[in-house]
């Protein structure tokens, strides 16, 4: 039997060790492993090669995927996933194994009702906004990619007297600038699911500083209605300390993946690999406290995931 696995969407630090352990996994269980280049691209334009144990030496540290990611407008149309079956029946690849976020399992759905190819996704997005699982692949790697820049920038912000706002991704989900809050002990968190309003910090910034305060450090999501430049104006304006913005951008997507990443890869893929195996033919491997469940597709993307309250309370 064949097996293929490709990568969708934004890349995650955490892709390139689930390769590895795919290749290792379905090699354990007779299976013969397929790298699907490019995401759905290269599922349209056969891109298509079998997988082996030399393609994955080596790339268990490196942050991005091997095969390549992308995001398909074409997949979103039937006749390019008529192209798409084909190519897998030409190579006798019955089962997929999808890295990607909510955005990348809705065509995957489509595919299964329209062709039967069998499927696992794993969700796999720094934003960790996937409903119906506590965790995605990449989010521990971006968090402590934040961690140190936060932690570097308080250097130079408490030198300097500066408050800094530092922008963190999410597109319109709050998790990683909430964590880093609670993380890094910043004075200020504001993120799109809670509405804010700047003059109610006003009267004790300003007491802090007459207090001996030397600088602020703002986390602010990248979704929020505001631009964080609008936040560094507040605070030269209104609190009266000099203000810079620091905008983290991809660096968040990148570098080595933690060990948390390279452990949750491989519980992914074996568990992923296996439900397949068992016979469960369409569902997105999801994981909370109690470990690993199966979802629909329908369920992880028909609702919005909501923050943890007991983290939202702490703000
Ligand atoms: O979904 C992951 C993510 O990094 C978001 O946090 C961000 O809004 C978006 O992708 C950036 O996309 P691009 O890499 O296309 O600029």
């Amino acid at each position: 039997m064949n097996i293929a696995i490709l990568c969708s969407g934004g890349d995650v630090s955490g892709m390139n060790p689930a390769l590895k352990r795919f290749v290792e996994y379905a090699k354990e269980k007779s299976l013969t492993p397929y790298f699907i280049y490019d995401g759905y691209e290269g599922l349209i334009d056969n891109n298509i090669n079998e997988a082996n144990y030399s393609d994955v030496a080596g790339i268990i540290t490196r942050g991005g995927t091997k095969i390549g990611s992308a995001r398909s407008k074409r997949f979103m149309e039937s006749k390019y996933r008529k192209i798409a079956k084909k190519n897998l029946d030409q190579l006798e690849i019955g089962m997929l194994l999808v890295l990607g976020g909510d955005g990348s399992f809705r065509g995957l759905d489509i595919f299964y009702k329209e062709h039967g190819v069998k499927f696992c996704a794993i969700p796999s997005t720094i934003d960790n906004d996937i409903n119906g699982t506590d965790y995605c692949l990449g989010v521990d790697s971006a968090l402590n990619i934040i961690k140190t820049s936060i932690d570097a920038i308080r250097d130079t912000a408490s030198s300097f007297s500066r408050a800094f706002v530092i922008e963190t991704m999410g597109r319109d989900c709050g998790f990683l600038a909430l964590i880093s809050h609670l993380t890094s002990g910043s004075e200020l968190c504001l993120i799109p699911e809670i509405e804010y309003d700047l003059t109610k910090y006003e009267v004790e910034f300003k007491k802090q500083i007459q207090n001996g305060r030397r600088y602020f450090i703002a986390i602010v999501s990248e979704g929020i209605q505001q631009e964080s430049q609008e936040i560094a104006d507040w605070f030269e304006k209104k609190i009266g300390i000099e203000a810079r913005v620091s905008i983290l951008g991809h660096i968040q997507r990148g570098g080595n993946p933690t060990v948390k990443d390279r452990l949750m890869a491989y519980k992914f893929v074996v568990n992923a690999i296996d439900t397949l195996l068992d016979g469960r033919e369409e569902s997105v491997i999801c994981y909370d406290r109690f470990g690993f469940n199966f979802k629909s597709i329908e369920e992880v993307t028909g609702k919005k995931k909501e923050l943890d309250k007991e983290l939202l309370s702490y703000l």
